[in-house]
């Protein structure tokens, strides 16, 4: 609870896969979320339609993008929320395009905050990744992924990161579903007022 209000989590899932590693870390992250009072809504990136950004900077204008599409109801729900959750399977090293999509589409947030001046209120965010090997490169999506939510106004505070998922996924791991839901818990404890 936050001022008696009860917060909001936002989580996006950039796998095309419906119950894979990205969407069992953020189902159990959402749970845990919820068991601190939290409301949520959960995004599929994959089955939206999101086209991607134009770098027309239409959007230095008044924060909007000049498109009209699914992103609509997301950049409502970003701005709407306390925290932010991302899941995102790895693709070469990087984020998937599902979530990069979205992702670059939040430049208009970004002009909120870096052109226009618009502030938001505190909020925080947290970033899941999963990816086949066990050696599996992490770095680059964490880099972009941190750059996104303190670009939208957001302060990363965790992360999780699980490799070797094509011969276990997530969804038979107990204690990284447990981690998941730590980190969704400790998300909404984050934005609690201190004592
Ligand atoms: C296009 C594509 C590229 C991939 N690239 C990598 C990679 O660079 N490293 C890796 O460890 N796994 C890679 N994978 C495997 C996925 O990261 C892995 O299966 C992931 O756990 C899928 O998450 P999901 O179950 O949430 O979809 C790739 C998979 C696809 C489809």
């Amino acid at each position: 609870m936050l001022g008696g209000l009860r917060v909001l989590v936002v989580g996006l899932n950039g796998s095309p896969r419906r119950q894979g590693s990205s969407d069992a870390l953020l189902r159990a992250a959402l749970r845990g979320a919820e068991e601190e009072g939290a409301r949520t809504a959960r995004f599929d990136l994959a089955f939206m339609g999101i086209a991607p950004c134009r770098a027309c900077e239409g959007c230095f204008e008044k924060g909007e993008c000049v498109q009209d599409d699914d992103m609509s109801e997301l950049y409502e729900a970003l701005e709407a929320a306390d925290a932010v959750l991302v899941a995102s399977p790895i693709y070469f090293s990087g984020m998937s395009a599902q979530t990069k999509v979205a992702v670059d589409r939040c430049q208009a947030l970004w002009a909120r905050r870096q052109v226009l001046g618009m502030p938001r209120r505190p909020g925080v965010g947290a970033i899941m990744l999963s990816a086949a090997r066990q050696d599996a490169r992490f770095d680059n999506a964490l880099s972009e992924l941190r750059a996104f939510l303190i670009g939208i106004g957001l302060r990363p505070m965790g992360e999780l990161t699980l490799g070797g998922s094509d011969q276990v996924g997530a969804s038979e791991r107990p204690e990284v579903l447990a981690e998941a839901r730590e980190l969704g818990r400790r998300l909404v404890l984050a934005l609690s007022p201190g004592p």
